[in-house]
């Protein structure tokens, strides 16, 4: 056990990419009803928090290397999902790109780079009224 505070440290990301709402095993009018104009392919320009937490090194005065995460996840998620046809995307076969598919999806692409531990919450901006919040499927 350490006596060392702990924190949470979040770090923000941004990425355009393209989506639309649209069940396969749906007919065409069921999708249209249940979505309306969202079945069109748009846009949006997500903003992506990434918040760690955990103890923070007597050394460096950080829970991470800010740098390491900035790396991490823009190698991970950002080059990935940056001007990418979301449905396109084999993460989201079979499921619907909504945001909180993809926070759950960021989580799945972080926690084996980050640890369990240290990843602690995903926040996924579609636009600046609505986002979503993920902690992994314990939480
Ligand atoms: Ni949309």
């Amino acid at each position: 056990m350490t006596d060392e505070p702990r924190a949470s440290s979040t770090r923000r990301f941004a990425f355009s990419a393209a989506h639309r709402y649209w069940v396969d095993e749906w007919p065409r009018g069921e999708n249209e009803r249940f979505f309306g104009r969202l079945t069109v392919p748009h846009g949006h320009n997500y903003t992506l928090d990434v918040t760690v937490r955990g103890p923070i090194d007597p050394q460096t005065g950080m829970v991470i290397d800010l740098a390491e995460l900035k790396r991490i996840v823009g190698e991970t998620v950002v080059d990935r999902f940056d001007h990418a046809d979301l449905n396109a995307d084999a993460l989201f076969r079979g499921r619907v790109p909504t945001t909180e598919n993809i926070a759950i999806a960021v989580w799945d692409l972080l926690v084996p780079k980050l640890g369990a531990d240290r990843l602690w919450q995903v926040r996924v901006w579609e636009d600046p009224t609505l986002f979503v919040d993920y902690r992994g499927p314990d939480a």
